[in-house]
């Protein structure tokens, strides 16, 4: 029997990125295998985002551009998975005509019996309930070899009042820690050597259960599992980085230098309206905490622009803060309102044009610093993970420092997977070029 192919369309975070993975390895147990070719496919899922407006409607485009290929394949199966999904769940199908199967990624596990039901009764299939209990453990089909995400918890307990993950994604659930440390075993059976947990707040992970497991605790667990050598984790929520956690970061070998610690922005008033929970102070103590403690330690970062009520003033304090925390990454969005949310029905909502010229702004002084904080580093010395070869220029390699930094290096096919050292020769604001030099080990 010849396989079944199946093409998978993603938007949005690293979790669906992830998602996308699994629902691939539940499907691969159906007789499904992966194609590039959406004309090609038997079935055609598009896993959506739903986080800004622009991402839902580039999800909804893709739908109805897959839905022609009906007309070809009558057969052809259309999928909705993600956030948007989850979102408007049985309303869908009234403004997409052409889908099959509409699924949460809560219930990404059901897949196959869905796809199952579908054949059977030849009529849609919705499920967008959000399961009693722990997310449950299942294959996943990685493209990738040497770095793996791993999905540590779902949902979002917190409320952010511009944020419409805590209604797409359900509340706060952990995986058992025992179902984690055994699927990162199998992964470096497997050859793998660099794992980043997900969750929405990762290191709330353990708040929900009764295993008395935290954060910090499961890290501690994972650094221990042999063929593994570095471990990353996204994202955090400042709230939830406790001195147990800074300190754990600092002892473990395996965890990386690296945070992405969302700020949002750098007005105390605005991170009050925001609900985040959290002033500038207490980030600063966080970061200057975790500076002291880990050298080399490099931070990312989220911001909102134009966030209902921010003047002028409130977003000159997140320009300093940008400046004052030396960023080596800043991920920015102009405010999107969103349904369900609080923000949507705040009064004072920021004009796109004022919006526009906040981006350029913080545009502009995101790549001066981040090109100056990648000049810094040459010369020196960095250890670098193979990745595989560089999209850009086949002849050369790519790989990332444990600061998270993209480099671009000569290489050779046999040290995918291997840690080398690299010297720094240039730098540009979103990439290092180095050269490997030969390393005493070898
Ligand atoms: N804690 C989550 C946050 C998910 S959303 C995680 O990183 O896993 C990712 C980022 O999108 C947020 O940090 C925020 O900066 C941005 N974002 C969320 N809602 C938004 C909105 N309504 N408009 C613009 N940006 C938004
Ligand atoms: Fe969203 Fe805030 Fe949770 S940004 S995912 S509600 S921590």
């Amino acid at each position: 029997m010849t396989a079944k192919r199946l093409y998978i369309k993603t938007f949005g975070c690293q979790m669906n990125v992830h998602d996308s993975e699994r629902i691939s390895g539940l499907l691969r147990n159906e007789g499904y295998r992966l194609t590039e070719k959406p004309e090609e496919a038997d079935m055609i899922i598009v896993n959506t985002c739903s986080i800004r407006e622009k991402s839902e409607q580039k999800g909804y485009s893709d739908l109805g551009r897959f839905a022609m290929l009906k007309h070809d394949r009558p057969g052809l199966i259309l999928g909705m998975a993600g956030c948007v999904a989850q979102q408007e769940g049985e309303k869908v199908l009234k403004r997409h005509k052409g889908l099959d199967l509409v699924f949460g990624s809560s219930n990404i596990a059901n897949v196959p019996q869905m796809v199952q039901t579908i054949a059977l009764k030849s009529q849609p299939v919705v499920m967008v309930h959000e399961p009693a209990g722990p997310p449950k453990t299942t294959p996943a089909d990685r493209k990738d070899r040497v770095r793996a995400w791993v999905s540590i918890m779902e949902g979002c307990d917190r409320h952010c009042a511009f944020c419409v993950v805590p209604t797409t994604r359900g509340r706060e659930r952990s995986r058992p820690s025992a179902e984690i440390v055994q699927e990162v075993t199998h992964l470096a059976e497997a050859g793998y050597k660099e794992i980043t947990l997900l969750g929405q707040t990762v290191n709330s992970y353990g708040k929900n259960r009764d295993e008395g497991v935290d954060f910090a605790d499961l890290l501690a667990m994972l650094n221990a599992i042999h063929g593994i050598e570095r471990i990353r984790f996204e994202s955090p929520h400042p709230c939830d980085m406790t001195p147990k956690l800074i300190e754990t970061m600092a002892d473990l070998s395996k965890v990386c230098e690296y945070l992405h610690l969302p700020l949002q922005s750098g007005s105390d008033a605005v991170l009050e309206r925001m609900g985040r929970g959290y002033t500038m102070d207490q980030y600063r103590r966080i970061v200057a905490r975790l500076r002291q403690l880990v050298p080399g330690m490099a931070f990312s970062t989220d911001i909102i622009i134009g966030f209902p009520g921010e003047a002028e003033d409130d977003f000159q304090k997140t320009l300093d803060a940008v400046s004052e925390f030396e960023f080596d990454n800043v991920f920015y969005f102009n405010y999107s309102r969103r349904p369900n949310t609080p923000a949507n029905r705040f009064e004072d909502q920021v004009p796109e044009a004022i919006k526009e010229v906040r981006f350029e702004r913080l545009s502009i002084l995101e790549k001066r610093l981040a090109r100056k904080k990648n000049q810094a580093l040459i010369d020196t010395v960095l250890e670098v993970l193979v990745e595989g070869r560089s999209k850009r220029d086949r002849a050369n390699f790519t790989g990332r420092t444990r600061s998270n930094k993209l480099v671009h290096f000569g290489g050779a096919d046999d040290e995918i997977g291997r840690l080398l050292n690299v010297r720094i020769a240039s730098a540009g604001s979103t990439y290092l070029e180095g050269i490997p030099i030969p390393s005493r080990s070898q």
